[in-house]
């Protein structure tokens, strides 16, 4: 296979990671699909794959979760080994979770052998995810599409994690200030000049992205996954939309919060801010908001967002293609629909993790994917 200008993971290897003690696997570059019993230890090992990104993975789990449970006792350390095909070299790199110190635990990691950190990681390789648990995004409230929107954003822009903590701490530290009779209003003001700065980051983020997946939308085939019409709700994503600068939509971010001081101490939050806004998606052939679609509408649609932030991902110049890991995807996809979603797949530069109960359900994928059974924490490579 041409791998020339492709970024794929050529190998996987974990140690006392989720129920695997021990496990290598190696891949030639084409899609792989994972079958396998309920339990078997399928979305364990695209979790895995998921710690390459930033944040917590697509468990959203802590570190001492994902460390081997033995025995009834709970696990320490976890590592995972990965070797990437960059484009036209290898990269290896491991992530090592320690138990040791704080209850949280640690994670170190390392490329071509040297201490690195999460963000050189996140620039290496992009990777997205579709998971049974997204299934509600559109039927939920704004917080899961906000979640949903900013893990897709953070596959643009690794920056997207840094300016979201940064901002998160200041919102807090400005939340327990107004709890007071009379706060400080210089330190309100530095702290409301902070949420300000990286709100209006966030917020251009979140905009960009849109912007390059409702681009991407138009490229892709008609048919199995609907098109979408993509919008934000927000202030400063509203802002951005309408051609206003970074430094203007800081300032009217700063301007919202300072106005909003008694309101918000009154509430015991803050009210306004990029934390509140709201990703819009219209499924196109009916014009009807996502969110009264069916079922079988809303899972169509979502499978063509993540096909759409892959194409948006790839079509960017400076990024190689992510990782694209879809969990459960097609189990409630008609034949016609999964033979689409293969088709897609394919027109992609990138390597797709399926996982399934059985392998009938990859049938018309054939040799363009690997196949691997997965059975209590080993896996089998099939031909
Ligand atoms: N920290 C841990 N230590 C040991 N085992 C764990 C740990 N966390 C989860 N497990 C076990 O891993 C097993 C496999 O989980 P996983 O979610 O990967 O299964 P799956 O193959 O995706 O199944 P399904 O088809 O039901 O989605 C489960 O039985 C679970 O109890
Ligand atoms: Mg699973």
């Amino acid at each position: 296979m041409d791998g020339a200008g492709r970024i794929y993971l050529k190998r996987l290897a974990l140690s006392t990671f989720r129920n695997y003690s021990a496990l290598s696997m190696a891949l030639d570059g084409r899609h792989v699909c994972l079958y396998g019993a309920n339990g078997a230890g399928k979305t364990n090992l695209i979790e895995a794959i998921s710690q390459l990104s930033p944040g917590r993975g697509l468990r959203s789990a802590g570190l001492p979760d994902m460390a081997k449970v033995e025995a009834g006792q709970a696990g320490s350390n976890w590592a995972m080994g990965a070797t990437l095909f960059d484009g036209d070299m290898d990269r290896s790199i491991r992530i090592d979770a320690s138990m040791e110190g704080s209850g949280r635990g640690k994670r170190s990691m390392q490329i071509d052998g040297a201490g690195s950190t999460a963000g050189a990681l996140s620039e290496l390789v992009r990777i997205i995810w579709l998971t049974p648990a997204m299934d509600r995004v559109f039927a939920g409230g704004a917080t899961e599409r906000r979640k949903f929107l900013d893990r897709q954003t953070l596959a643009h822009f690794p920056n997207h994690a840094r300016h979201s903590t940064a901002y998160e701490k200041a919102m807090r530290e400005r939340n327990l200030l107004l709890e007071r009779d009379f706060p400080d209003p210089v330190w309100l003001d530095g702290l409301e000049a902070r949420l300000a700065e990286h709100g209006a980051q966030i917020a251009f983020n979140r905009v960009q992205t849109v912007s390059r997946l409702q681009a991407a939308v138009e490229t892709r085939p008609d048919g199995a996954f609907p098109k979408a019409d993509l919008g934000l709700e927000g202030l400063a994503e509203e802002a951005f939309s309408e051609g206003k600068s970074v430094s203007e939509v800081e300032a009217l971010l700063k301007d919202a919060l300072s106005e909003g001081r008694r309101r918000d101490a009154r509430a015991g939050r803050t009210l306004s801010g990029p934390h509140r806004s709201d990703l819009v998606v219209i499924h196109r052939p009916t014009g009807v908001p996502a969110a009264l679609c069916s079922t079988g509408q809303q899972k169509a649609l979502l499978i063509g967002l993540i096909l759409s932030n892959a194409r948006a991902l790839e079509a960017e110049e400076h990024l190689r293609n992510p990782l694209v890991l879809l969990d459960e995807a097609v189990a409630h996809l008609d034949p016609d629909r999964r033979a689409a979603l293969f088709d897609e797949l394919s027109a992609l530069n990138g390597q797709a993790w399926l996982t399934g109960t059985e392998r009938s359900l990859f049938e018309g994928f054939g040799d363009r994917a690997q196949y691997f059974e997965v059975s209590g924490g080993e896996v089998i490579a099939q031909d």
